[in-house]
């Protein structure tokens, strides 16, 4: 699949989409400025926002710790290798595309649950060069499936870049997202990196929260776990926080293009399996 890939037909599990609920991969399109989105999304945007207006700009400072962390990996660290799980619709800014531009040689495998941005995975090509993109359809619950999956393309005798940014929080508790983490990162050898964002219970209020919670639960599908900084760390047990550690995605390497000074109620960090 060198130079693009062949993603998978979608046959007779053509993606059922219902525009009539909103979809965090269109909410989140929908904050970072895209077009990819219906009313539902926009209506779930607003509410959201009303309770809390560093919405957009949380989605943004997000995006933009994704463009550090993989310019950090693949610039720096020389990583080729990249398994991006809850990859959302593309947007300007992709890790493929900020991978690539440093390692024309890269290997990305993108992996989402969401039929909604199945239907644009072929936006996930890779291009010209000797780089290849390739899109899974799995759960992240289901770990050992998606390690099956990946080896197809990745080469798990090298290090690999894995990023769970903005995903983790839609694991619940029940769903053990630690043991899910750890099945992730044995898989991977030494030298391999480990980055993740996550909603962060204790940089919101108990109120605040409880709001989001109950707009989340009337116009979404969907259910979101946030959780205080010590359960964030324990997603990198084992593995070796870089510089500056696990802290709010403005003040992870900030670049010169400075970014936002808002208070971003996330958790972010990459660190390294020794
Ligand atoms: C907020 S977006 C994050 C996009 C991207 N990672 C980024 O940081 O820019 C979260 C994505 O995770 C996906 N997602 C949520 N739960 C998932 C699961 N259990 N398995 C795979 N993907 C999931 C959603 O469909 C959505 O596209």
């Amino acid at each position: 699949m060198t130079g693009g890939g062949e993603f998978p037909a979608t046959g007779n599990d053509e993606p059922v989409l219902d525009t009539s609920v909103a979809h965090h991969a269109r909410l989140y399109n929908y904050l970072l400025g895209g077009k990819d989105h219906y009313a539902a999304d926009r209506a779930y945007a607003k509410s959201l926002t009303a309770i809390y207006p560093g919405v957009p700009a949380t989605a943004r400072a997000n995006r933009d710790f994704l463009g550090r962390a993989v310019r950090f990996l693949a610039g720096e660290e020389g990583l080729s290798q990249f398994l991006d799980i809850g990859t959302g619709i593309p947007a300007p800014g992709s890790t493929h595309e900020v991978a690539l531009k440093a390692r024309p040689d890269a290997r990305i495998v993108y992996v989402d649950n969401d039929p909604v941005v199945l239907a644009h995975a072929h936006a996930f090509r890779a291009g010209r060069g000797s780089g290849t993109t390739d899109y899974v359809m799995a759960d992240l619950r289901d770990p050992e499936a998606i390690l099956r999956r990946a080896g197809q393309t990745l080469d798990f005798g090298k290090p690999v870049g894995l990023l769970l940014l903005g995903v983790l929080h839609a694991v619940g508790d029940d769903d053990n997202p630690h043991r899910i983490v750890a099945t992730l990162v044995d898989a991977l050898p030494s030298g391999s990196y480990l980055a993740v964002t996550h909603a962060g219970s204790d940089l919101v209020t108990p109120e605040l929260e409880a709001r989001g919670t109950e707009v989340t639960r009337r116009q979404s599908r969907h259910q979101y776990t946030v959780r205080p900084r010590a359960e964030v760390e324990r997603f990198f047990r084992g593995l070796d926080l870089v510089e500056p550690g696990l802290v709010q995605p403005q003040y992870w390497r900030p670049d010169r293009q400075g970014g936002s000074d808002q208070d971003i109620p996330l958790w972010a960090g990459v660190a390294r399996k020794p």
